[in-house]
């Protein structure tokens, strides 16, 4: 894939996060994810790609916009045929309710490298390069955490695992608990907690616990850049879900490891902070009608992690102003 194809990406959840984060704390998710999806999937008619939604808003009926098999990019004669995954804000509820952590993220690979996951849920591993080979979905808590802690150096005591505060995963955080870990409990948003892994400086050593699929195939995208490692089983919660999973060509019982999700050696990753997190700043709407944005692009072959710090004039982008 072409290397400048990253800055497009960046461009692409930029505009997302402009968009989304206008509607920090006004409590209505809906607005928001409405606006960042607009915003995004205009961008991606300026990228020089033929590209088709695999991770996206929903079925065709159910989005308007960067629903699953949209095709989407210039898609001139010569554009590369590639994959695509997009959250045009991962944490909306965080978003209506002015809370961390929500991001927008692309993902994108040659055709038929990513995971088509339906909508349901996934029971997920990740930790970050130096605990790479480390993790194993069906093992118990314990050995995992133990095994990452001995690869990273850590005694179990002084590892810190991501979890996502839902019922479900209070025998998880018992767990936990009883091996002596720390958890870091998160409201929402379980990519960038997948990527926090690969940032020691983020404090965070593993995730575990059931979150959403397609988060989960992004979230193995970045971690492949990155060098960190990812397992992911789909899971249902009702009969909606079974029957997602029974129609798509994606399997219930099969351990889904990081190449599963994300195949082969070219991939492009980009994400920017709509509200603040710990990795990336949110979007700030400063005087003079301007806006500064961060976010991080990952490049596979290369292995480049490029922070983007941008300041946009939005008297420019009129798409921006309201
Ligand atoms: P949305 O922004 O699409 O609502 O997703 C946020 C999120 O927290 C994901 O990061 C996570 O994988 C999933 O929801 C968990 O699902 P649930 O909220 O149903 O437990």
């Amino acid at each position: 894939m072409d290397r400048d194809l990253s800055l497009n990406l960046a461009r692409v959840t930029e505009a997302a996060a402009l968009s989304g984060a206008k509607f920090l704390g006004k409590g209505d998710k809906n607005a928001a994810d409405g606006a960042a999806v607009d915003a995004m999937r205009r961008m991606f008619d300026t990228v020089h790609i033929n590209g088709t939604v695999v991770i996206g808003e929903g079925e065709i009926d159910e989005a308007p916009m960067l629903y699953i098999g949209e095709e989407i990019g210039t898609r001139r004669k010569g554009d590369e045929a590639v994959d695509i995954a997009v959250d045009p804000i991962d944490g909306t509820t965080a978003i209506s309710n002015g809370m961390n952590n929500a991001i927008a993220v692309v993902a994108v690979a040659p055709e038929g490298c990513l995971l088509h996951a339906p909508d349901v849920y996934m029971k997920k591993i990740a930790c970050g390069p130096a605990a790479k080979g480390a993790i194993e979905l069906d093992d118990t808590v314990e050995n995992n955490i133990k095994r990452v802690a001995e690869a990273i150096g850590k005694s179990p005591e002084e590892m810190t695992i991501s979890v996502l505060d839902r019922p479900r995963h209070d025998d998880l955080i018992k767990e936990i608990r009883r091996i002596g870990a720390r958890i870091k409990k998160i409201k929402d948003g379980d990519i960038v907690t997948a990527i926090y892994t690969c940032f020691e400086e983020s404090g965070i050593d593993m995730i575990m616990g059931i979150g959403g699929a397609p988060e989960g195939v992004i979230a193995a995208a970045a971690l492949k850049c990155l060098g960190g490692d990812f397992q992911g089983r789909l899971v249902h919660s009702d009969e909606a879900q079974l029957n997602r999973i029974k129609n798509s060509s994606a399997e219930e019982g099969k351990i889904y490891r990081i190449d599963d999700l994300a195949k082969g050696d070219e991939m492009i990753f980009a994400a920017t902070g709509v509200s603040n997190g710990d990795l990336l700043k949110g979007v700030r709407f400063m005087k003079d009608n301007k806006a500064t944005t961060q976010s991080l692009v990952l490049r596979l072959p290369s292995r480049t992690v490029r922070f983007i710090d941008s300041v946009h004039d939005l008297k420019s982008k009129p798409e921006y102003a309201k």
